[in-house]
């Protein structure tokens, strides 16, 4: 064999080589992202059967007055009490509830459907101020307290980043408890709660 035969059949394999570790990088990445889109869509299939009550995290002070429906709040502590929210780090409440460092989770009663549809931005184009013609009670904080609500009144404690959302830490500073069945948000759905039987 001629050493320029034997270094083209060197450079020919090396080259095959290489387009064998490309083709298997791309097959990786591929599979990499299959595996990430099916984890999320399992999740949020998951997250259907999952039912929470439905609030309206409202907070006013030198940022402005803003208000966002929330499924996302938990119970944290009793001593001291404290709760928390999970805002989309895109919402223009979280922005305000950052500055104001206060706000108030209005948990709605079953017939509030349409304060949830208005505060999730349904009907932003007719109702551009989301708080016109709701009605409110005087609390000891500077948020909106919806009448009716069972109201959790909160200075900010700490704000957490964890993935697309955010946690917001609130110490809760007054409570106002409603004595009603409240509205609930299961299955991409309202529903109400009922009794099981026995
Ligand atoms: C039933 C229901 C529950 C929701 N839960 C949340 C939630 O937990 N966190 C969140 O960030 N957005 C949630 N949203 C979406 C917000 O309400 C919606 O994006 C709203 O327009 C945000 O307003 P803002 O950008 O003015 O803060 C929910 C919407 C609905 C209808």
């Amino acid at each position: 064999m001629h050493s320029y035969q034997f270094f083209s059949r060197i450079f020919i394999s090396l080259g095959y080589v290489q387009c064998n570790k490309i083709y298997l990088a791309k097959t990786f990445m591929t599979l990499q992202e299959n595996t990430e889109s099916d984890l999320r869509e399992d999740f949020l299939a998951g997250m259907r059967f999952v039912a929470n009550s439905v609030t309206v995290v409202t907070t006013d002070g030198k940022a402005g007055i803003s208000g966002a429906t929330v499924s996302a709040f938990s119970s944290v502590s009793a001593d001291p009490p404290m709760v928390l929210v999970c805002l989309n780090a895109d919402s223009s409440t979280l922005d305000k509830i950052k500055e104001n460092k206060d706000f108030c989770v209005n948990v709605l009663p079953e017939g509030a459907k349409h304060i949830a549809e208005r505060f999730a931005g349904f009907h932003d184009a007719e109702f551009p101020n989301r708080f016109d013609g709701i009605d409110f009670t005087d609390s000891k904080g500077p948020s909106p307290v919806i009448s009716g609500a069972t109201a959790f009144i909160c200075q900010l404690d700490e704000s957490v980043v964890s993935g697309s959302h955010v946690i917001c830490l609130g110490k809760v500073i007054e409570t106002h408890a409603g004595n009603f069945m409240p509205l609930i948000y299961m299955d991409r759905k309202f529903k109400r709660i009922s009794d099981v039987e026995g």
